[in-house]
């Protein structure tokens, strides 16, 4: 057995880390768009006050505003089947609380849905990717205020009431579940405690962050039902980061810290977002954290109501968890956890392991034996052009074939993957570090991280490499 006929191989993107354009049309500030770039090293910074002394990445990214034409036929030439995007809050609600969207920003996103689909590209939508209206961050200190909800659905209803017919699949919410890491408070849920402009040390105040994921998990549950009622064919999926997690040693202490990180990290959010209530391991994991939901009369009825037909996550990286607090660290996009000595590491220090994925997907099908999407996946290098002008990415074929071989052998296993959008399929800005030079892509930006270059899209080698993998339907690797 191999991958399914229909199987949907594409790519995914961001608005904020792509468009650019982050005030044109009546477009309003997004939580991205004040946060400057930073490195590896050295944390991006969030300055509202916009001071031009910064390199603010978003606010050109890679221009796809204007060249969306263009990178859509480059994906149309790889053979796209799926091309996962966002779209941002602040085109379509520039403040998140006008009474009528914003006629400019949704036009953009009828011309870009219509391009995906003259290819015939089935477009695959995430309603909230890390860019919120900021504005809501200093009104309301973001998903903290239960006033998130109703503005979110305003948002979510003439989205999908818009692009009925056109969009079938849809993902709430980026990665809900990084908000359970601290500084994924910022990013995904607009929480800032009025405090530290550091993105990587921000002031934490967990009963917050878990009110505003509770928050959050009624929205998704609303807008999931809601969505069902617009049209029955549309299809939701919950979206949360795996991290894969072993246990450092067979320590029964080791275990416990290996199944505590799974059911904080990896099952708590799907486990609600899925089964429509909080498990039971909810209530000692939030009494650890000092942490009590407040829950509104109808919330549980409403997660009842609103669960998801599909599941869909990202995969990057797996770490180890021990109960020694004296173990090295790794670093990971939004997590920090144990080293493992038999793992190589990117040059971000972002643990590769094809294996796990095999081994994740099995665990997930197992647990929610619900179609499963890998809407991320891929490897952030600093790609170097030669002398011809060529960009020679063989070790990003190498992660790339290796994690889809990992997927096949899932698939053998009897996992019903159904489809597989890799990250960043054109170089983009990054999420955690605001850097050009961590690409992802099959095809090359020329920009680098001051922000200079022509915007020139240049085909890499793992370009016509993917197209082939497409072709035949991830039969030659
Ligand atoms: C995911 C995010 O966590 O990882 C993306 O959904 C992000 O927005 C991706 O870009 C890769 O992370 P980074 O930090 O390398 O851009």
């Amino acid at each position: 057995m191999t991958f399914k006929e229909d199987f949907l191989w594409g790519g995914a993107t961001a608005a904020n880390q792509l468009e650019g354009a982050w005030n044109v049309d009546g477009k309003g500030i997004s939580i991205s768009d004040v946060c400057t770039s930073g490195t590896r090293y050295k944390s991006k910074q969030i300055i509202p006050d916009l001071n031009p002394a910064y390199e603010y990445p978003s606010h050109e990214a890679i221009d796809h505003y204007h060249r969306y034409k263009e990178d859509i036929a480059l994906f149309a030439q790889m053979g796209f089947k799926v091309y996962r995007f966002s779209i941002a809050w602040t085109r379509i609600y520039p403040t998140g609380e006008e009474d009528k969207p914003n006629e400019a920003g949704l036009q953009f996103y009828d011309n870009l849905i219509d391009e995906c689909l003259k290819y015939n590209i089935e477009p695959l939508v995430t309603v909230s990717h890390y860019e919120m209206p900021y504005i809501l961050t200093e009104k309301y200190n973001g998903w903290a205020s239960r006033k998130m909800i109703d503005l979110y659905l305003k948002y979510f209803e003439t989205i999908v009431r818009r692009y009925k017919g056109k969009v079938k699949y849809w993902l709430p919410f980026n990665e809900v579940n990084s908000a359970v890491a601290k500084f994924g408070a910022f990013l995904s849920q607009g929480i800032l405690n009025g405090g530290s402009k550091d993105f990587m040390n921000q002031v934490d105040i967990p009963q917050l962050r878990f009110q505003a994921l509770h928050h959050q998990f009624v929205a998704q549950a609303k807008a999931t039902k809601l969505a069902h009622e617009i049209d029955e064919n549309n299809k939701i999926g919950s979206m949360t980061i795996y991290a894969t997690t072993y246990p450092m040693t067979c320590k029964p202490e080791d275990m416990l810290a290996t199944q505590h990180m799974n059911r904080l990290m990896n099952y708590l959010c799907p486990d609600v977002m899925i089964r429509g209530e909080y498990p039971t391991y909810a209530e000692s994991l939030y009494k650890d954290l000092g942490v009590e939901i407040k829950f509104e009369d109808n919330d549980k009825e409403l997660l009842k109501e609103g669960t998801v037909d599909f599941f869909a996550f990202s995969y990057y990286m797996s770490s180890c968890a021990t109960a020694d607090p004296n173990v090295e660290r790794v670093e990971g996009n939004i997590l920090t956890n144990v080293k493992n000595p038999n793992l190589e590491t990117s040059e971000w220090g972002w643990q590769i392991d094809p294996k796990g994925l095999r081994y994740s997907l099995n665990e997930i099908y197992d647990r929610y034996q619900l179609p499963i999407m890998l809407v991320e996946n891929g490897l952030g290098a600093n790609d170097i052009m030669e002398e011809d002008g060529s960009i020679q990415d063989d070790y990003r074929i190498d992660y790339l074939r290796e994690h889809i071989q990992a997927m096949k052998d899932a698939t053998e296993d009897g996992v019903d993957l159904i489809g597989y959008t890799t990250w960043g399929c054109i170089d983009l800005v990054s999420a955690s570090t605001g850097e050009m030079a961590k690409r992802y892509g099959f095809i090359y930006v020329d920009k680098d991280d001051e922000g200079k270059g022509t915007l020139n899209r240049i085909k890499k080698k793992s370009f016509d490499w993917y197209k082939q993998v497409i072709e035949t339907n991830g039969e030659k690797l």
